[in-house]
Formats: structure tokens, C-alpha cells, sequence
């Protein structure tokens, strides 16, 4: 089902005009979540995400949060709930005729489709990565421009691996859509800055501080740290087996907080 400017489509056929600035220059915003026992899971965090993205880039949203939350909520309602769905929200700088000057109203998409979850095997043994110097221009905005995530997982595919880290000065910073997370003395370290603030980062920051401590800081790429993973919305806790050429035992900690995460989304059930 896909909700384009007040138009609902219940095929792939939602219109947009292709003078839209979301197009031509990937000027937008946008989000991603899931619904877990057909409600959308953290659906406040993503919405005041979506407007510090809206925000930063200096692109008006064109409903109120509430207003966004309650089209989400009602298209939830028309889906037949069989599965749960994935949930994903655009915001554009709407149409421009001359690519450049922004008058039109911004544009509002929101797709909904069956949530397809990651082959089960993938949690069980672990992904391998590889790690990219390429860099994200504003970080911490969720903005449709995507290109040096896509290119890192090109990379990451031409060289047989899962995903790629994005490394500066020697620091791990995030997966291409992904956050990073690792256990070093008894910790649970995670990147502070340069990186997409996470709703399911977040999530297993709250929940792993009942059982250790949590540090985001800095994390040196070669530093001797253990059972790595990533964390997404559509990842969720996933072990990270190898990064380039080294190597990790997947180890009970990362189990155990694979768990909790598992634990905290049936109590939403
Ligand atoms: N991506 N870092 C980047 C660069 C991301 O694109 C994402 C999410 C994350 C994890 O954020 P969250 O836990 O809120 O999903 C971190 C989404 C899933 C996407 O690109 O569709």
C-alpha cells in the first residue's frame, strides 16, 4: 500500500512527479520502521527523527507529527494484518520546476509492505564485513541522499561480504545502515559521534545498561575489542563474525542481549 500526497494506491503505482526535488537532487528526508504485533515500534522516536532530519536539511514537513502518525496509524488499520509490515516515510522538497528553487508544497510518501525479516542463519553464525574509508555527509540526518551507504554495500558485495563499517581516522563509525557495537573489559562500547543516531541503538542501550555498562566513545578499528554487532530496525541485534580480516567467536554476551531485544519486543505483543 503506498500513501502519496492524501492518494492511497494498493499497487506499486503510487505517482510522483518527476520534477519532484526528492528526485532530481535527493532533496528529502526520510524513515524507516517495522510494527511488531502489528503496532509500530517506536513510532515517536522515528517521527521526531524524522523532523531533526526535516530540520538539519532546512526542508518543512508538510503535516504536524501527529497528523503523519495518524495517516501511518490508519494505513496500519487498512493492511490486512497477516504479517507484520515495514513501514517506510519520505518527505521531499516536492515539486521544482527549475531543480532548484523549492515553492511546491513538500511531498509525503509512505510505504507500507510485508516486513521480511533476515534468514535466521545470518543471527545464528554471524555476517562478515568489510570496512570502507568512504564517508556519509551529515551523519546523524537520515537524507535521501544514501550514496556512499550504497556504494560501501556494493563494495562490501563485490568482495563477498554482508556489509561495510565506515571508518575515519582509524575510528569505527556505523554500518552502511547500520549502528556498530562491541564488548571491550567487561563493557558494552558503541560510537558516540559522527554516526546516525539509531531508534533500535537506543533501544539496546537501554536495555543492555540493566546488565553492563554502556560507553559510547571513540572505537579504534584495530583496537582488541569482542562479539561485535550491528543494530537496525531491520537488523535488529545481528553478530558480526569478521571485520576484513579478522576474525570473531560469537560469544554469549551477544546472545544474551539478542534475547533481551527479543524479550523487550513480545512484552509490546
Ligand atoms: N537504516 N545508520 C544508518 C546509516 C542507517 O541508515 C540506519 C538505518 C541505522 C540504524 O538506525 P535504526 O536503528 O533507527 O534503524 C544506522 C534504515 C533501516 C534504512 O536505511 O532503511
Amino acid at each position: 500500500m503506498i500513501y502519496v500526497n492524501g492518494q492511497i494506491y494498493n499497487d506499486l503505482n503510487g505517482t510522483i512527479s518527476p520534477l519532484d526535488i526528492g528526485l532530481t537532487r535527493g532533496f528529502g528526508v526520510f524513515e524507516h520502521l517495522v510494527t511488531y504485533g502489528k503496532k509500530p515500534f517506536k513510532i515517536e522516536a522515528h517521527l521526531q527523527r524524522l523532523k531533526f532530519s526535516a530540520d538539519r536539511i532546512g526542508c518543512p514537513l508538510p503535516k504536524s507529527l501527529g497528523a503523519i502518525k495518524e495517516i501511518i496509524c490508519a494505513l496500519i488499520n487498512q493492511c490486512p494484518f497477516d504479517e507484520e509490515r515495514s513501514i517506510r516515510v519520505i518527505v521531499t522538497g516536492g515539486l521544482s520546476c527549475d531543480y532548484i528553487e523549492r515553492s511546491a508544497p513538500p511531498s509525503l510518501i509512505i510505504c507500507l509492505q510485508p516486513h521480511k525479516e533476515l534468514d535466521d542463519t545470518l543471527y545464528e553464525s554471524g555476517v562478515s564485513v568489510i570496512t570502507t574509508t568512504i564517508a556519509r555527509f551529515l551523519p546523524e540526518v537520515k537524507s535521501l541522499n544514501y550514496l556512499p551507504s550504497m556504494m560501501a554495500l556494493d563494495a562490501a558485495k563485490q568482495s563477498g561480504a554482508f556489509d561495510a563499517l565506515f571508518v575515519r581516522d582509524q575510528q569505527i563509525l556505523e554500518g552502511s545502515t547500520s549502528n556498530f557495537f562491541a564488548f571491550k573489559d567487561g563493557a558494552l562500547i558503541t560510537p558516540k559521534s559522527g554516526i546516525l543516531k539509531g531508534i533500535t541503538r537506543s533501544v539496546v542501550i537501554e536495555i543492555a545498561r540493566e546488565h553492563f555498562p554502556v560507553i559510547e566513545r571513540e572505537i579504534g578499528v584495530d583496537e582488541a575489542f569482542e562479539e561485535p554487532f550491528l543494530t537496525s530496525t531491520l537488523k535488529r541485534v545481528l553478530p558480526i563474525r569478521q571485520i576484513d580480516q579478522r576474525h570473531f567467536e560469537l560469544g554469549l554476551r551477544v546472545r544474551f542481549l539478542q534475547g533481551l531485544f527479543q524479550d523487550h519486543l513480545s512484552c509490546l505483543q
